[in-house]
């Protein structure tokens, strides 16, 4: 079982064999996946790319209320999404029912809590940790956690997300409750 403690090992790693390459580099590299990337993968990609705010610019945009998604791209094997956050603004508890993912901050600070299921006791909490820009944090499966900018960080929060294969339905859960629901991440404007 992959915990959230090797996706730590995995960003603590050396860096492998992949050279420093652009915004436009890394989605084109991500069109040419025709299998899910590894995790491992993912965190040496997204370690590695050079990204701007002016490569954000047509996927940068927030709304009131909850968080806003921005596909940048999506194939049968990985895609790749823009979020933006205003402060407060957080995703339900979830896991990614059989992806995985890799987020690196862009702009702001990221909270991430994790948690583990037991189905007598229900879901209990785990570790919290914080990124700043830059920093890169990955979920395997099926680990269970949730994002969030702070209430109290006082700034917006830009975070590029990329999962293999492409999520779909997600799996949310309560605290101290064994239940589990579904989910549909919402990428309207409103
Ligand atoms: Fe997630």
């Amino acid at each position: 079982m992959s915990t959230h403690l090797d996706a730590e090992e995995n960003i603590s790693a050396p860096p492998m064999e992949c050279d420093p390459m652009s915004f436009r580099e890394l989605v084109e590299r991500l069109e040419r996946q025709s299998a899910p990337p590894t995790l491992e993968q993912l965190n040496i990609w997204l370690a590695n790319a050079r990204i701007s705010r002016e490569d954000l610019r047509s996927y940068t945009g927030f709304k009131e209320g909850n968080y806003w998604r921005h596909r940048v791209f999506r194939n049968d094997s990985v895609e790749m999404l823009v979020l933006c956050w205003r402060p407060g603004h957080k995703t339900p508890i979830h896991d990614h029912n059989g992806s995985h993912g890799a987020v690196k901050v862009h702009e702001g600070v990221l909270w991430e809590t994790t948690f583990a299921y037991d189905k007598d006791q229900g879901l209990c909490y785990r570790t919290m940790r914080e990124c700043q820009a830059g920093e890169i944090t990955g979920a395997g499966v099926p680990d269970i956690h949730q994002l969030g900018n702070p209430e109290v960080s006082g700034q917006d929060l830009i975070t590029i997300h990329i999962y293999a294969p492409p999520l779909g339905v997600l799996n949310t859960y309560k605290v101290g409750s064994p239940v589990i629901d579904l989910y549909t991440p919402d990428d309207s404007e409103a």
